[in-house]
């Protein structure tokens, strides 16, 4: 059995996605084990607790400003407690760090609503993101899962989806279609494959077997 936690500081309709993917069978010897917000007011929370999940929130401003080790092991103590052996970051808007990152190296995933490596990194989150592909006028957008490394959005891509621009889209549209489309459909393909085993990583690249 897989036990997953996931990360979440919204709407979590990731998470949703994952915890359907579950009742529905698609994943099969998986389990969401634990929510970790770092919001209370995160709407995942509340998905978590419909679903009988156990829910917590760790909020930064508990810790010392900087101190993002002592952040990173309060998380790990409830990753372990909860015996989780998959990391997924669903739209979880803080830092995290080193400690954690390399805890779960390369079994922590993240979800990026465009194509890595364009429109990604430092300030590239939530609906930013959609308006930054508009105003550049590129035709193709789509979201990317990927391992979580050190470097914001640049670990090993798992699963791409390509999602096409079309002339009436606003932010809010396309980000709503690029969740519809892409997000939701490969965030549990990329856990199917991670709890098959399927998934080989050379150096940067990932390979589906
Ligand atoms: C998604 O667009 C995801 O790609 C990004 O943050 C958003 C989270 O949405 N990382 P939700 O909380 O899963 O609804």
């Amino acid at each position: 059995m897989l036990k997953i936690g996931v990360l979440v500081s919204g709407g979590g309709s990731n998470l949703q996605a994952i915890i359907d993917g579950v009742k529905d069978g698609y994943l099969k010897d998986c389990e969401v084990a634990v929510v970790i917000s770092n919001v209370d007011s995160a709407y995942g929370l509340e998905r978590a607790k419909t679903n009988n999940i156990p829910a917590y929130v760790v909020r930064k401003k508990d810790f010392q400003k900087g101190d993002i080790e002592s952040y990173d092991k309060a998380l790990i103590d409830i990753l372990e407690k909860h015996e989780v052996g998959l990391v997924l970051m669903a739209g979880f808007l803080t830092i995290v760090g080193t400690t954690l990152v390399k805890k779960y190296e390369n079994r922590m995933m993240n979800i990026h609503p465009s194509l890595i490596p364009s429109f990604c990194g430092a300030g590239y989150y939530g609906l930013k993101v959609h308006e930054k592909v508009l105003e550049y006028g590129v035709k193709v957008t789509g979201a990317t899962v990927h391992f979580v490394t050190d470097e914001p959005d640049a670990g090993p891509i798992i699963i791409q989806k390509a999602v096409y621009i079309q002339n009436d889209d606003t932010p809010e549209i396309l980000q709503k279609r690029v969740m519809e489309e892409a997000e939701w459909i490969i965030y549990k393909e990329a856990v199917k494959l991670f709890s098959e085993n399927r998934l080989k990583i050379e150096g940067n690249v990932v390979k589906v077997i």
